[in-house]
């Protein structure tokens, strides 16, 4: 049976005031979204980094080892730091940038206390086999869905696979509400802990740390002490912005309305850059319902990249580079494999942006139409 009181969750939303009407929305969507993932406890954070911090306090990872891919968000790092564990990154698989099991299976040890498994771009990490090689030892895993919420992986939900998972509603997510964010767990045991810390006035202790993380942040970094005092000194504040609130239900509801829709063109985007000669594409399987949060494909040849940059930008399609590796923003990291496929990813990678909110997909597919076409004869010709 599905535990979770919205009325409850929706008063820990309201803590930065908010009338009974709000109240009552607030309630009406948490059920909305608690019955999407049919997960038995959702609870508000203010961030996906928030609600990764909430999270490890309640695993209780201090002085112990948190194991991360190298390829992702410096947030997941901060986060850890802040919750006084030691991030280890391990390298990343070729095939799809989600944490490598051979890299994991070497770094794991009884002082792991919990692997932080990133859908990376949106593609579903393989957290079965992760289950598998942490079960020996008392380690959690948590699904940071941050990218990926709104696909399936089998059956399951996006986000609902881990001991924990974590969503965020930040910049460039697929529901952008600039802030916000929701844990979900099955665990009625992890769900209590959670809540004692969320309740708990836990900023000071953040504040407390961030001599800590500051000094592990490489100053060059933008990532560095000026930077995360300016830009992220609420950055671990769990409220959600009376604001973001009020947007949640008519950006929640344009999402899911237009899910189905996205998913069918993602499909799309895949056939068409398959079809493009010295473009390699990564593990996604169009049979299977997930949404990449950007559809990404690796250009093995330096040649090749110039010209897509060209074409993309005269077809007017957006896209991003991965994120550098992690060893980049952070100097005390611990490493302990090679990460020859993540350095290898973070040049060759390129990602398509789309917004989930509406037929952008669609737009980005007629564009994908024509760019194949100019891309295919000129790569003939080189
Ligand atoms: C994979 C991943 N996890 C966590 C976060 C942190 O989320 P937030 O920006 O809501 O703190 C991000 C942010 O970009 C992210 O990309």
């Amino acid at each position: 049976m599905i535990i979770l009181t919205a009325k409850i969750v929706s008063i820990g939303l309201n803590r930065n005031g908010g009338d009974q009407q709000n109240l009552s929305v607030q309630a009406e969507i948490l059920t909305k979204i608690r019955d999407f993932f049919q997960c038995k406890h959702l609870l508000p954070v203010g961030s996906g980094t928030s609600g990764l911090y909430t999270c490890l306090r309640a695993i209780g990872v201090r002085k112990k080892k948190v194991i991360l891919p190298v390829l992702t968000c410096p947030n997941i790092v901060i986060a850890v730091y802040a919750a006084g564990g030691i991030p280890v990154v391990v390298d990343v698989s070729e095939n799809d940038y989600n944490i490598s099991l051979p890299s994991l299976k070497r770094a794991m040890d009884h002082d792991v206390k919990a692997v932080i498994a990133v859908d990376s771009f949106g593609y579903p990490a393989p957290i079965r086999e992760i289950k598998k090689i942490t079960a020996p030892y008392q380690c959690f895993v948590l699904e940071d869905a941050c990218h990926a919420y709104g696909g399936k992986s089998g059956n399951e939900k996006i986000g609902t696979r881990g001991d924990a998972g974590v969503l965020s509603f930040g910049y460039s997510k697929p529901v952008d509400l600039l802030g916000g964010g929701f844990l979900l767990t099955q665990s009625d045991t992890l769900a209590q802990r959670l809540k004692q810390i969320i309740s708990q006035w836990w900023f000071y202790q953040v504040k407390s740390k961030r001599n800590e993380i500051a000094l592990n942040l490489m100053m060059e970094s933008k990532y560095s002490l000026f930077s995360y005092l300016a830009r992220y000194f609420f950055l671990l504040d769990y409220n959600w912005p009376l604001r973001q609130i009020q947007l949640l239900p008519e950006k929640w509801t344009m999402f899911i309305n237009h899910l189905e829709k996205n998913l069918k063109n993602m499909s799309q985007v895949h056939g068409i850059i398959s079809e493009c000669r010295g473009i390699n594409t990564f593990g996604y399987d169009p049979g299977v319902n997930w949404l990449p949060w950007r559809y990404s494909f690796k250009i093995p040849d330096g040649t090749n990249r110039m010209v897509f940059e060209k074409l993309a930008q005269e077809n007017k399609i957006d896209f991003t580079r991965l994120y550098p590796p992690l060893d980049r923003h952070f100097k005390n990291l611990v490493i302990n494999c090679d990460l020859d496929h993540a350095r290898d990813l973070a040049s060759t990678v390129y990602n398509l942006t789309y917004s989930l909110e509406n037929d952008n997909t669609a737009i980005l597919t007629e564009k994908l139409s024509v760019f194949s076409h100019q891309w295919n004869s000129m790569i003939a010709k080189t």
